[in-house]
């Protein structure tokens, strides 16, 4: 719940059906946003202290994401807007991310200046995207092929880590040592960005070690994260560089779910030091998929008086 532009409450239901099945299962993940969907929004209502007949507008995801927990999403909100008259806004998840850098909740915190730079990496997306102003957004860089939360998933899974495996790669890795285990740099052209290949040289790499002993993996798990992980940020604080070098930029933010590896931020935080890059990371709160964002990217849209139409359908790919 939005109030005048500040959070006054972001409820997130456990996806620990994810878990279980050691990935998203499209079905599940359906029938799990079903059943949270009600008790979610009454708990948002109730730690906001605000009745449904307070809400003035709401704001949904449209896309990108599954099809199915994106129509259970839709219908809610198009219901809602139907039955309290209230105007329903359409948000894109992928430029939510970005307007996270932007949510003020209890705590008053600094903003990035337009233009700035924001390297969105998640679970299924890495952009880099020149943000001209809240609603003026536009991809400069993306990968490829895998994204970059995909990469530390997939590379988690080959370890034998549940899902997702990106926090776990995270935590595991605090004890490794990165050189230890060489993986290789890709560089595609400009701003471009390839992740596949990290993923098939670590299973290559992973294989290899198991063939010659049993007890690699278990072994070398701090390791064999920590090269992960250090391969992967290369690539992206390399690509970011030369972002802010082709757009003479210094104003610079990463979201999306990676952006809560504690190493990515570390290693971005030490780079803009040396770069002189006015560098924006939001709270963990609000890097990985959250209610917050969607509403606050739903409140610029609401006051550009962008609002949907009760007929809007979800998009799975934008
Ligand atoms: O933005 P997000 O919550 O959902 C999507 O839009 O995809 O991002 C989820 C991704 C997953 O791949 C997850 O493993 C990764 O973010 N992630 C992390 C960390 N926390 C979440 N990856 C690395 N280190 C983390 N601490
Ligand atoms: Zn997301």
């Amino acid at each position: 719940m939005l109030v005048d532009g500040r959070v006054r409450s972001n409820v997130i239901a456990s996806q620990d059906v994810h878990k279980r099945w050691g990935g998203v299962v499209p079905e599940l993940a359906s029938r799990a946003h079903q059943e949270h969907i009600v008790p979610v929004v009454s708990e948002a209502l109730r730690q906001a202290d605000m009745a449904k007949e307070d809400i003035t507008a709401i704001a949904f995801t449209q896309g990108p994401g599954l099809i199915g927990a994106l129509l259970v999403g839709a219908c809610y909100a198009r219901s809602m807007a139907q039955a309290l008259e209230i105007p329903l806004i359409a948000v894109d998840h992928i430029k939510a991310h970005v307007l996270a850098h932007f949510i003020q909740d209890h705590e008053e915190r600094s903003v990035p200046q337009f233009p700035f730079i924001n390297l969105t990496v998640s679970g299924g997306h890495t952009q880099l995207i020149l943000v001209r102003s809240a609603l003026d957004m536009k991809v400069i860089g993306t990968t490829l092929d895998d994204a970059a939360g995909e990469a530390f998933d997939k590379g988690a899974k080959i370890l034998g880590l549940s899902y997702p495996g990106g926090p776990l790669v995270d935590t595991h890795a605090i004890a490794g040592d990165p050189s230890r285990h060489t993986l290789p740099r890709t560089d595609p052209p400009d701003l471009a960005m390839s992740f596949s290949g990290v993923k098939s040289a670590f299973m290559a790499l992973v294989r290899k070690g198991s063939a010659a002993d049993p007890d690699f993996i278990e072994r070398e798990l701090p390791h064999l994260c920590a090269a992960l992980q250090a391969t992967i940020i290369d690539q992206l604080l390399m690509k970011l560089k030369r972002a802010t070098e082709e757009h003479a930029i210094i104003s610079v933010g990463l979201s999306g779910g990676v952006s809560a590896n504690s190493e990515l931020r570390k290693r971005a935080a030490l780079r803009a030091d040396r770069e002189g890059w006015d560098l924006h990371l939001p709270p963990f709160a609000y890097c990985t998929d959250n209610a917050a964002m969607i509403a606050m990217a739903g409140h610029y849209l609401h006051l550009a008086g962008e609002h949907a139409g009760l007929d809007t359908v979800p998009v799975a790919r934008w």
